[in-house]
């Protein structure tokens, strides 16, 4: 599938997302156009990035419509009180949204931890920008399920962090549970395991990348992995995913390196 609904509201979401984490402001505008070019219809940003501007002149430069593109964002830490936090929400709904009617897919608390302010403050500012249409849909990131209790009534959409050594079942299940579509940010370990012999072995059974097996791995577990690539190749191969499938043994095999907490340090050399 290639896109997945959200919630009853009508909206969906396609299931493979360009993540822009990393890639520096400059070169920004190149790997969007990029992956524009190879069919991404989903770019995953944050204030954090420094980068929405270049996001969204990529897309109104590519011949893709802004409404075929699902243009996500993240609000930081902010200054100042409620009035400075609509000022941040509405800046980045302008940079992206590119003008005065613009509008962001889906916005993002970036981190329950705020200086200032609370997540609930947040929340409610995000809910009167989506009552406005400003924002499509809202959403938590790197939550756990005790702060997503807080959020319970509202929360329809976040991406921890999950690839195959960092499964986060428990939350995976709290998500399910609730009807809350999960996103995969790092679906390839940040490219740290891509040498594992495990995953190289399903990888040259199936005539596909590493990459390219944990990308498909995220999808069938239906999540939405976001893989980051600055290289035009690689974001070509990143996209090729729809054509295979993976079979029962391999899911299994990759269901099994799960290495729990330890399996989010991305180790630069492994096994
Ligand atoms: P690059 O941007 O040079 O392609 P993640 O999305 O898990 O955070 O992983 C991103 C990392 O993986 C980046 O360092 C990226 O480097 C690298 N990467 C992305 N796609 C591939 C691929 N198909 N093969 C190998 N490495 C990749």
């Amino acid at each position: 599938r290639k896109t997945l609904p959200i919630g009853n509201s009508g909206l969906r979401i396609p299931t493979l997302g360009f993540g822009v984490y990393k890639i520096p402001p400059h070169t920004c505008k190149a790997a969007c156009l990029s992956a524009l070019q190879h069919g991404y219809r989903h770019i995953d940003c944050a204030q954090l990035y420094k980068s929405e501007a270049e996001v969204a002149a990529a897309v109104a430069e590519s011949p893709v419509p802004r409404e075929e593109v699902f243009l996500t964002t993240k609000i930081k830490q902010w200054r100042g009180g409620t009035d400075d936090l609509h000022q941040s929400l509405l800046k980045s709904i302008e940079a992206l949204g590119g003008g005065p009617d613009g509008y962001v897919d889906l916005f993002l608390i970036h981190t329950p931890r705020f200086r200032n302010g609370s997540v609930k403050d947040v929340w409610l500012a995000l809910e009167k920008f989506h009552a406005e249409g400003r924002v499509k849909a809202i959403g938590v990131s790197n939550f756990g399920i005790d702060h997503l209790e807080e959020l319970k009534e509202h929360a329809s959409i976040w991406p921890p962090h999950l690839h195959p050594w960092c499964q986060q079942r428990e939350l995976v299940k709290y998500c399910r549970d609730n009807n809350i579509i999960i996103q995969a940010y790092s679906p390839l370990a940040t490219g740290a395991r891509l040498s594992d012999p495990r995953l190289k072995l399903i990888a040259t059974e199936n005539g596909k990348s590493p990459a390219q097996v944990l990308i498909r791995y995220s999808l069938q577990k239906g999540w939405i992995p976001l893989p980051k690539s600055e290289n035009r190749e690689r974001i070509r191969e990143n996209a090729q995913v729809f054509d295979f499938e993976l079979d029962d043994t391999d899911m299994s095999v990759l269901d099994g390196i799960d290495e729990g907490k330890l399996g989010a340090r991305f180790p630069a050399n492994v096994m």
